[in-house]
């Protein structure tokens, strides 16, 4: 790979830095994340050495899902503050040099929108084509899967109209219906309004849903749950939509573009991101940590199985090799965190597995997308109680477990391990009261353990996992072969160890990482210089390498 053939562009060299508002800082004691909270904390996010911040939503919304339920697009959700904090933010992080992305949710409304209420309110309101409604006298809408509703259906019968409108999600989620071009130069005229604000990109949520099959052709029970992930993706006017909202809107701008893509896949991801179609720049993927999780959430023996990690991580770089551009993550709102899903947060481990899931996260080919509280080693909060929880996901789909008299215990179990709400428990700033988060009573629970795993305890240890990753950040922003360097896989079929290397030019690299607790050894040649180690120590003799547990090297090959 010659640096000189590659396309340079800001956002394939930035490191994404994702931020939950609701669970980050909350600065007014009423137990809920802000922005006076993010702003008091700007010098914290610079000093991590990002580039980027994306912000989950922070529009006007009832918070049915958090923000992913927006009743007003051109307001600030009260419970994180006004417009003016808003342009105080967006000031302070681009006089640090930090780009600022939002979240773009235009594949559903709130259903307390206002278009939704004058929708609903008669089959004439000129409103009533921003939504998908069914008239009840065609009979029984077609099936289709809700990943929230409390029966899993995604038509909800609506009294007043005599009329099922859809909801992919909760039944305050009501989808919006592209076909209509009015809704479309709505939402076109909405992403101007917020690019002319200030902001350099949009994350864009469920993006692969918006198209529907408007002839509602009935998907078969073979593609009933999950299965209805991909046929959702498949909308017959997805590609001319995004390619439009790129004519009318995303050209305009110097800014970034990142698909949510569920049911994308290797074979598909170019449609979205193959910079000659001018649709988005990047997208992300659910295959690596779709592996040994099943039906709602249910694990497997497959859940950190490294061979098949390793595959679908090689197969994503390959298909985004010649043209498009990849993305990395491990955990971000909707995930575990990375620490407890792909490395081992027993205390032994836990520091030592967290570096090297940051070093992996930030020495592959990709953008990187990092999620708050990782660079801590924050782990999973494991509720043991229903009633803990907070994600309308977990709490409807354990009714429908019960309703179903599924095993409740199993499904407990499952959550310790795969819920939303293990991201969502606040940062942990430091030891005082619920880790310095809030002064009031925190709207969900923080991980007791923010004692010792918290922000300020690890400012002052030079090998906290913290200051691991300002150091793993800043090699990779100086270094073009850790950005743009050929990825090439070593070792396939090793149950233990992830080797790979990056190449650029005449450099060389190596990346070692050792996912097991066991010691592994390696034959690595002539190295000329170590780059990085999470360890303090290094056992290299004569080309071999002894790998502690979790150990992770960045090796410059001579
Ligand atoms: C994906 C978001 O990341 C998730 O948090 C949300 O619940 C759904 N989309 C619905 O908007």
């Amino acid at each position: 790979m010659k640096l000189a053939d590659i396309k340079r562009e800001w956002w394939k060299e930035a490191i994404v830095y994702q931020i939950y508002p609701r669970s980050f800082q909350d600065s007014n004691g009423d137990g809920i994340g802000d922005l006076r909270g993010i702003i008091n904390r700007l010098d914290y996010i610079a000093s991590l050495g990002v580039q980027v911040v994306w912000l989950n939503p922070i529009y006007s919304s009832p918070n049915d899902d958090n923000g992913y339920d927006i009743s007003d697009y051109r307001n600030i959700m009260a419970e994180f503050g006004t417009m003016e904090d808003f342009e105080e933010l967006l000031a302070g992080f681009h006089a640090r040099g930090i780009k600022v992305v939002m979240d773009l949710v235009v594949n559903h409304t709130s259903d307390e929108h206002e278009w939704f209420k004058q929708s609903r309110s008669s089959r004439d309101n000129p409103y009533r084509d921003y939504y998908h409604w069914w008239p009840a006298e065609k009979g029984t809408p077609p099936r289709r899967w809700s990943y929230f509703d409390e029966e899993a259906n995604a038509w909800r019968y609506d009294e007043q109209t005599d009329a099922y409108y859809l909801h992919y999600f909760a039944r305050k989620q009501p989808d919006l219906n592209w076909e209509n071009p009015k809704l479309r130069a709505e939402i076109y005229d909405m992403m101007h309004y917020w690019f002319k604000n200030g902001i350099d990109g949009f994350r864009m949520d469920v993006i692969t849903f918006i198209s529907k099959h408007e002839d509602w052709p009935d998907f078969g029970d073979e593609n009933q749950g999950s299965k209805m992930i991909d046929r959702y993706a498949e909308g017959p006017r997805l590609h001319e939509y995004l390619h439009e909202m790129n004519r009318e809107v995303l050209q305009h701008y110097d800014i970034m573009t990142v698909a949510e893509g569920p049911g994308t896949h290797t074979h598909n991801v170019l449609d979205l991101v193959d910079e000659d179609r001018q649709e988005l720049n990047m997208n992300y993927h659910f295959d690596h940590n779709n592996i040994g999780v099943g039906e709602r959430f249910i694990m497997n023996d497959d859940f950190q199985n490294l061979v098949k990690f390793k595959q679908v991580m090689s197969e994503w770089d390959e298909a985004l090799s010649q043209k498009g551009w990849n993305t990395v993550y491990f955990g971000n709102h909707d995930f575990p965190r990375m620490v407890t899903r792909w490395g081992n947060d027993a205390p032994p481990w836990r520091e030592a597995s967290s570096k090297l899931l940051t070093t992996y996260l930030l020495s592959m080919r990709g953008t990187p997308y990092y999620y708050m509280g990782d660079e801590l080693g924050m782990n999973n909060i494991k509720f043991d109680n229903i009633e803990d929880y907070r994600d309308l996901m977990t709490i409807n789909w354990y009714h429908l477990t019960k309703a179903e008299g599924g095993d409740l215990d199993k499904f407990m179990a499952s959550h310790k391990i795969c819920a939303r709400d293990n991201a969502r428990t606040p940062v942990q700033w430091d030891s005082t009261a619920h880790g310095g988060f809030t002064t009031g009573t925190p709207w969900i629970k923080v991980n007791p353990n923010f004692t010792n795993i918290n922000a300020a305890v690890q400012e002052d240890d030079a090998n906290s996992p913290l200051n691991f990753f300002r150091r793993m950040a800043s090699l990779r922003s100086d270094n073009l072969t850790l950005i743009y360097g050929a990825y090439e896989l070593l070792l396939a079929e090793d149950e233990n160890l992830y080797v790979f290397s990056r190449s650029l030019d005449d450099e060389k690299l190596l990346v070692v990482l050792n996912f097991s607790c066991d010691e592994q050894n390696l034959h690595v040649g002539n190295v000329k210089d170590v780059l990085i180690n999470n360890y303090s120590d290094l056992m290299l003799s004569e080309g071999y390498l002894t790998l502690q547990g979790w150990q992770a090297l960045i090796l410059k090959l001579a």
